[in-house]
Order: C-alpha cells, then structure tokens, then sequence
C-alpha cells in the first residue's frame, strides 16, 4: 500500500498528544508505556519527539533521546492500519535528521526478541546485532540490541 505523503504533517510532539499517543499504543502489542513515562520523557531536556497527524489524528509517533555524540531510540509506533506505508520510516528519518544535526554519530535501540517487525524495520534501517541482554523484560523476554552508525 502506498502512502500519500502530502496528507501528513510530521511535527513534534506536545503534552497535549499524550492522550491520543495513548489510545494508539493501547491497540499496538509490545509497547505498555504509561501516561507518566511519556510526560516525563516529553518534560525532559535530552527528548526528540515526533508525531505523524493524519487529518485530526495522530497516526503515529516517535521519541529519542541525545547524549553527547551518542543516541537512543525509545519508542515508535505506527497505527497498525498506516504500517508499512513508510511512516515508520519519516519519524525515525526525522530523529535521525535532527541527532546528527546535534551532532549524534550513533543510535542504539533495544527490541523484544519476539517483536519480528520492529526487528526487520530496524535492520532494514542498518541496525547491527551488538548483544542480548537475557530476561530483560517482566515476563522474562530478552531484548536484543542493535547499533545504527549515522
Ligand atoms: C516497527 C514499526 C514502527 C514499523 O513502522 P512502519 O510504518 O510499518 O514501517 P515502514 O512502512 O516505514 O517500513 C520501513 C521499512 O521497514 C520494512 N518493514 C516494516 N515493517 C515490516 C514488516 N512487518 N515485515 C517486513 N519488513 C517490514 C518495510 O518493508 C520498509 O522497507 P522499504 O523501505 O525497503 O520499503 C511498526 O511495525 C509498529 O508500530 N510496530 C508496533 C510498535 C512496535 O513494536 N514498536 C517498536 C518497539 S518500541
């Protein structure tokens, strides 16, 4: 399915987005972020935030974080009904963008082993295999972890 760009706006996100952000992860699996954690991270100085609003409603969205020349990606989503339509790949295109503008050279970003699309997204992006940290999650998952040279 071919997405048509011209009807997005990519913009970063505000608290006030949190809601919809909200509603959108509720209908996604592997991502169980509280309301609290996304205000922190958006409160927080180090934060790049993205969303994708389609008509009135956010369809997707992103947030990483900057340290030194040194970056992480925390999250990304799309609505299951827009994936694969490439809006995946605007949002972390934007972070990208704007890290090495602040001078990131790298990101790292961290998957459950189990999340078989973010893992072909992520490579499809260049992310190389750098390790595994065992039974990182709750219920015992690994995360496996990847590195994105700029
Ligand atoms: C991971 C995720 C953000 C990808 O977003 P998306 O909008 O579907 O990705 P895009 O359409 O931009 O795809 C970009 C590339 O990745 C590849 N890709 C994306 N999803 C894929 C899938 N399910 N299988 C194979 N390849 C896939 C695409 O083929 C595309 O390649 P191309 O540029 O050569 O055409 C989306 O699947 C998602 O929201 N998943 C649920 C939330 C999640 O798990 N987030 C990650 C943990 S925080």
């Amino acid at each position: 399915m071919q997405n048509n760009n011209s009807e997005i706006l990519l913009r970063k996100m505000e608290l006030s987005d949190v809601g919809d952000v909200l509603n959108l992860q509720a209908n996604l699996a592997f991502l169980d972020w509280s309301l609290e954690q996304y205000k922190k991270e958006l409160q927080a100085s180090s934060t790049l935030s993205f969303v994708i609003q389609k008509q009135e409603s956010v369809v997707g969205f992103a947030l990483f974080h900057l340290l030194a020349d040194e970056s992480e990606l925390l999250a990304i989503a799309v609505a299951e009904e827009f994936q694969q339509t490439g809006l995946g790949k605007i949002l972390f295109n934007a972070g990208k963008n704007e890290l090495q503008n602040r001078g990131a050279e790298k990101l790292f970003l961290e998957v459950r082993e189990s999340n078989e699309k973010a893992k072909k997204f992520y490579q499809n992006l260049g992310a190389v295999f750098i390790g595994t940290r065992t039974k990182y999650y709750k219920n015992g998952e690994s995360a496996i972890l990847y590195r994105i040279d700029f």
